[in-house]
């Protein structure tokens, strides 16, 4: 017999699916998701169906908006939101990049108002062909995802 590790399914909330390996742990700083009383599952490592490797995140008790896993598609332009209701996968959809995001990034530029006023930092985000610009609210600079310690 084929021994198949699993990690435990869950009866209510989102699965975030075929996260880069390595990023798992990032995203559950990143969005503070290991905060307070939430129940949360990961999975480190875990082998996939194309002999790859993947970092997994289930979430008890909460369903992601779209809106919301948005927000991860900077760390996992690949994951998989699958929202879970009694045991099923009632919901699953795709990250797409968000249009702008908010109070999580740092501005690069060491000039900008943001570092010196008590702001929350904005960028509007672009696809540049297989690139991702982020273009800072205050500052107006622009810059690709090198730039942010947050993210690599
Ligand atoms: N899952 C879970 N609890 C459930 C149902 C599903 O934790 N009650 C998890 C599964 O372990 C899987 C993810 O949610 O990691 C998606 O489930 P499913 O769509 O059944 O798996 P796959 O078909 O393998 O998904 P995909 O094709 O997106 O890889
Ligand atoms: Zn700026």
């Amino acid at each position: 017999m084929k021994r198949k590790l699993k990690v435990e399914a869950i009866e209510n909330g989102t699965v975030i699916d075929h996260i880069p390996a390595g990023k798992g742990i990032r995203i559950l700083k990143f969005f503070q998701l290991a905060d307070d009383d939430q129940r949360l599952t990961v999975g480190i490592n875990l082998p996939t169906h194309d002999g790859g490797k993947k970092d997994l995140i289930k979430v008890e008790n909460i369903a992601f908006t779209s809106e919301q896993a948005n927000q991860l598609a900077l760390f996992a332009p690949k994951a998989t939101i699958n929202v879970i209701d009694q045991y099923e996968v009632v919901n699953k959809f795709n990250v797409a990049l968000p249009e702008s995001i908010k109070g999580v990034l740092d501005c690069p530029n060491s000039n900008c108002i943001t570092h010196s006023e008590s702001v929350a930092s904005k960028f509007a985000l672009r696809q540049n062909i297989n690139e991702v610009k982020l273009k800072c609210h205050y500052c107006e600079k622009s810059f690709d995802s090198r730039f942010f310690h947050e993210l690599d």
